[in-house]
């Protein structure tokens, strides 16, 4: 995607030293655009707790290189095997909703040999991080492909008015590599000059919407208008959402979705309004060995100060602001479940399907044993 006059996709080695991996300081926008080198493993974990990294596929891309910099660290006493299981161990622990996180440090083991010499396993868990953001890449480009059936499919049935999508969190090419999951097909919709807008939830507590997903918006120039978390069933009752589009952080064989904490809500309320609610994922977020969401899938519980606090602009700095009365408790879950039964679609890299384990089946069928 480009920012300003440079292409930029959200995790890369830089050129001119490739033991350096570079990433965009999400903390940071849409206020200031700086970039961050992760030099270890420890660089990376403290990027994905911290934040600087965030969204499914994109925590797991940047845990695939912290694979490949714990090969980095290796010297000739190091016992190989003990090491990368250790850092895969601590890369997993950071974040557990997210799926894709484990996903791609078991990828990236499973192709590395205690027997290789220190090169080739640095060489290969290089390769191996390269391979998953392109095929990250190439999953969301066709999601965008896909995706664009259903916004062509509104435009038409609207004459041409512009389609009207509500989004939660921030599920575009900021979490993801390149392109983004619910923003593929916004993105390709544009392009073909069919006319939409975007509602943007602002995604308390960490505004995931108003921050990144309104920058990304605003970047491609598309219409585009944050609002309060709480508005979204208003609109729907009022006839201005044509569909909801949401991401996933962990997606179960039967068609459950863990999403940004919110996401339920809007479900609901999309279903009582016969508004079709589509979660978009490229299949590494599939977790088959998961039935139920909310009984089987963990729910990261944040820090309580990311809700005690709101961090925004002012006076050229970014600065926290307390908004309730001193010592007042908070819960922050920064993921829900949205069961099967109230979504309309999945739509992945391979098409679209029903959310309900036999659709899933026959799209996947080599996932299931
Ligand atoms: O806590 P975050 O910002 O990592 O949560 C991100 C989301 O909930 C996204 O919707 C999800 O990861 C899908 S990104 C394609």
């Amino acid at each position: 995607m480009r920012v300003g006059n440079e292409d930029y996709q959200s995790i890369w080695t830089d050129s001119s030293d490739p033991h350096v991996v570079k990433v965009i300081d999400q903390r940071m926008l849409p206020f200031f655009f700086r970039t961050k080198e992760l030099r270890s493993v420890d660089d990376v974990y403290e990027a994905i707790d911290n934040m600087t990294v965030r969204g499914a596929p994109l925590i797991g891309a940047a845990a695939a290189f912290g694979i490949y910099l714990a090969t980095l660290e290796m010297t000739a006493a190091t016992n190989v095997r003990d090491h990368i299981q250790n850092a895969a161990r601590y890369l997993i622990s950071c974040r557990p909703t997210a799926v894709n996180l484990s996903w791609a440090v078991n990828y990236s083991i499973s192709k590395l040999s205690e027997n290789m010499s220190p090169d080739s396993l640095q060489d290969q868990a290089l390769k191996n991080a390269i391979e998953i953001c392109e095929r990250e890449k190439e999953y969301c480009r066709q999601i965008g492909v896909n995706g664009l059936k259903i916004i062509e499919d509104i435009s038409e049935k609207k004459k041409g008015e512009p389609v009207n999508i509500l989004t939660h969190c921030n599920a575009g090419w900021l979490a993801t590599i390149d392109y983004g999951t619910v923003t593929a097909p916004v993105y390709r919709a544009h392009d073909k000059g069919i006319p939409l807008h975007i509602w943007v939830d602002e995604t308390r507590p960490r505004n995931q919407g108003a921050r990144l997903t309104a920058w990304e918006l605003q970047q491609y120039g598309i219409p585009h208008t944050i609002i309060t978390d709480n508005s979204g069933g208003h609109l729907m009752q009022k006839k201005v959402v044509d569909a909801v589009f949401v991401g996933s952080d962990r997606t179960t064989a039967t068609g459950d979705v863990a999403n940004k904490i919110g996401t339920y809500l809007k479900a609901l309320a999309a279903r009582d309004n016969e508004i079709p609610f589509y979660a978009l994922f490229p299949s590494s977020t599939f977790d088959f060995s998961v039935r139920k969401g909310i009984d089987e899938i963990e729910i990261e519980e944040r820090d309580p100060e990311e809700v005690i606090y709101v961090s925004g602009l002012d006076d050229g700095e970014i600065r926290q602001v307390r908004i309730c009365p001193e010592g007042t408790k908070a819960l922050n879950h920064a993921f829900d479940i949205t069961p099967a039964r109230l979504i309309t679609g999945l739509i992945t890299e391979k098409g679209i399907c029903g959310a309900g384990e036999k659709e899933i089946k026959k799209m996947f069928p080599n996932k299931f044993k």
